[in-house]
């Protein structure tokens, strides 16, 4: 039925409507890219008076998309109503954890619900799409964006893109309450050479096919209405202008049938790559590549016309990005009412609904790993302990909100000094230390750090001496990580090791919270202290999580997404890496071996690790072939503490001979469960040729005889081990 809807309004729409479908304009105050010139806005209101605007991005809010939405709908010759898209990443005005965060809980309820939670609050905003999940695979922590994604495994990123999916979308997308999902950015962005954002992407087919694209492919499968592209070269071809992606894979092979948005400019920044010669060029090759839609590059507008006239870009082209687009604009039930997300009353009631604060306060707890935890220092106690909290992060209350903060309140979190007071009513004994920044840090400038000021060291160290434990919470600010925030340095910014150091003189109990939008390079501060938690940047509720966690009434569950390295030197760092010919020392203590003569190979936490106050153990592992491409992995997880706890079961694979090398380890299955105290759990996993196979070269799936390992642990570290054949 939408088809033919589709198809009668086609057939009444002139070549420029259709084009005007195709293009994408920003609002008139957020602005998620480079600053539009003076002017846009008055020649953006009169293209879009004339039908030649399909889709605005960052216009927010009932009143102010219903003035837009007006104009097209009531202006236009056929009043084709737009579809508002927002990076609502995660958490519009009730924010969730950033989204690498959100990875850390290996909870996918919990991740389909934040997802939800968000698209709700967005869609009451009269958003009808998001641009979300970013499922690229992050393995590069000096690139900021990594804290959008899921990490650094396909795997997990799949699963988790899945969530997020059926999070925005639900199973109706007509439901006021939900919204298109943008899958991005298709492909190959998160591999930018050396960590810099936009920086040139160069890889092989073999990890294109089994690392980068999976991902995408659950997304597709599940039903992923739209994908954006990237601003990235992929092997020499951007990913704008690139038909292997968009035209073969995507809307080939995997038979995609939504639309592919390109990213902000991205149009346009062919020329500057050195693909296109000039406007026209850009816009037919990103056309005849199968990107349906223009953001901010203008040149869909301006150039497609003509080159249809000229006979460069054939018409059906057009009428089929049209098609796309019209289609999802069916789907969400905007020619039904383009009003359909503009209801001020439910924009009153549903933004900040204590639902939502709870979800995001459940996601936040979640979140949080463990890291150390010597001489079980942590959970603290409600009563009996003096405690000092020493760190500008603890008082913050804008950072934890993170980068992609959608229509969040700056400052509107909870701080960790707040959650902990709110907790149990105590005093703390707060002391700053040192300033993080040294003027209030925003979404389009440069963060300033301080880098020098140390004049607080000393009331935080009497503090500390005054004090049986230390909670010091240290990291990045909110908008270190992000876009455009690379960093060549991943410790800690700024002096605050040298006041870890000064303070963890003083007493021996320190408690370190660490919050950031990427893994960091924790060697010296993890030697400093006994106990390290990991809490990210957790969104609304950062403070009441973090407090719930340091005091045990939520026994940390978290496991990480992504490696934590020793030094930035050791990045990329993944655990899913190859062998190489030379994988370990001879023991002779001779050079010729891969690794580093000044550190070790290994991260300092692994993928996959995180600690309980429970503990778990795991025995009898049993692997069992019913039938060819069928294994059926059986164990047994005690909880050998006194404390009920969560753990992620972890499974993962080596194919140990193939005709393309595969790598150490691969995650094949987890589950999350709750064990409770002294007691045991049966846990079986069932692999089948999707788990056991892999890509070619030619971008095939295979399924190869040979011998497999398989390694079931709670980290990708350890474990029991044991070898199976496939026939
Ligand atoms: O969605 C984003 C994208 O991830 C980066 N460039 C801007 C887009 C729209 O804000």
């Amino acid at each position: 039925a939408v088809d033919q809807r589709v198809d009668s309004l086609m057939a009444l729409m002139t070549l420029e409507e259709k084009i005007g479908q195709m293009n994408q304009y920003n609002g008139f105050w957020d602005v998620t890219g480079p600053v539009p010139a003076e002017g846009d806005a008055a020649m953006k209101y009169e293209n879009l008076r004339k039908g030649l605007v399909g889709s605005m991005l960052n216009v927010r809010g009932v009143a102010e998309v219903r003035k837009v939405q007006k104009i097209a709908v009531e202006e236009t010759r056929l009043g084709i109503p737009l579809i508002i898209g927002f990076d609502m990443i995660h958490g519009y005005k009730t924010m969730s954890p950033i989204p690498l965060a959100e990875a850390a809980s290996w909870d996918l309820a919990a991740i389909e619900k934040a997802a939800h939670i968000g698209a709700v609050e967005a869609a009451a905003a009269g958003i009808s799409w998001t641009f979300a999940p970013m499922v690229d695979i992050g393995r590069d922590a000096r690139w900021g964006r990594v804290m959008e994604g899921a990490g650094e495994d396909p795997y997990l990123g799949s699963k988790i893109a899945v969530a997020r999916v059926n999070g925005f979308q639900g199973n109706n997308l007509a439901d006021p309450l939900t919204i298109a999902a943008c899958v991005k950015h298709f492909a190959g962005y998160g591999f930018s050479e050396s960590g810099r954002d936009y920086n040139t992407v160069d890889i092989g087919t073999s990890t294109l096919y089994n690392m980068v694209l999976p991902p995408f492919k659950a997304a597709s499968d599940a039903g992923a209405r739209t994908f954006m592209n990237a601003f990235n070269v992929l092997n020499g071809i951007p990913a704008t202008g690139n038909s292997l992606l968009q035209r073969d894979i995507l809307k080939g092979k995997w038979g995609f049938e939504g639309f592919v948005v390109s990213d902000w400019g991205s149009i346009g920044e062919m020329i500057v790559h050195g693909y296109a010669a000039n406007g026209s060029e850009a816009a037919r090759l990103a056309a005849l590549a199968g990107s349906d839609m223009d953001m901010e590059s203008y040149l869909y507008v301006k150039e497609l016309k003509g080159l249809v006239d000229a006979g460069k870009v054939d018409v059906a082209l057009i009428n089929d990005a049209a098609r796309r687009i019209l289609k999802v604009k069916f789907e969400l039930g905007l020619f039904d009412d383009p009003y359909r997300y503009c209801d001020e009353q439910r924009e009153k009631d549903l933004t900040g609904h204590p639902d939502h604060v709870a979800g995001v306060l459940d996601m936040a707890k979640k979140s949080v790993v463990l890291l150390k935890n010597d001489g079980n220092l942590l959970p603290l106690k409600k009563t009996g302990q003096k405690i000092a909290v020493i760190g500008a992060l603890a008082t913050d209350k804008d950072s934890p909100i993170g980068s992609w903060r959608g229509g969040a309140d700056a400052n509107s979190a909870v701080s960790v000094l707040e959650g902990l007071q709110q907790y149990t009513g105590n005093q703390y004994n707060y002391s700053k230390g040192a300033e993080l920044v040294t003027e209030p840090a925003t979404f389009l400038m440069e963060v300033k750090i301080n880098e020098t000021n140390k004049s607080g060291f000393q009331a935080a160290v009497q503090a500390a001496k005054n004090s049986d434990v230390v909670v010091i919470v240290l990291g990045e600010n909110g908008f270190q990580s992000g876009e455009g925030r690379s960093r060549t340095d991943i410790t800690l910014p700024g002096v605050q090791t040298e006041l870890l150091e000064a303070v963890a003189k003083a007493n021996k109990n320190v408690v370190l919270v660490t919050m950031s939008g990427r893994p960091l390079d924790l060697s010296r501060e993890s030697k400093l202290v006994p106990s390290l938690v990991q809490a990210w940047h957790l969104g609304s509720q950062s403070g009441n999580a973090i407090a719930q966690v340091i005091y045990g009434d939520y026994n940390p569950s978290g496991k990480l997404p992504m490696s934590f390295p020793r030094s930035v030197g050791q990045v990329p760092i993944y655990y899913n890496h190859k062998r190489t010919g030379r994988p370990n020392d001879a023991g002779n203590g001779i050079v010729f071996w891969s690794h580093y003569s000044d550190e070790a190979n290994d991260p300092l936490y692994p993928f996959g690790y995180g600690l309980s106050y429970a503990d778990f153990d795991y025995a009898d592992l049993q692997v069992s072939q019913p039938e060819k491409g069928k294994v059926v992995v059986n164990l047994k997880v005690t909880n050998t503490s006194q404390l009920d706890g969560e753990e992620v079961v972890q499974l993962y694979l080596h194919d140990i001979a193939a005709s393309v090398t595969r790598p150490v380890k691969e995650l094949k299955g987890f589950e999350k469960l709750m064990i409770k105290a002294g007691e045991s759990k049966q846990i079986s996993f069932t692999l089948g040729e999707a788990e056991l196979g892999f890509y070619d070269n030619e971008g095939n799936f295979i399924v190869e005889p040979g011998e497999y390992e398989v390694t079931v642990g709670g980290s990708s570290v350890g474990g029991l081990s044991t070898r199976f054949t496939e026939k």
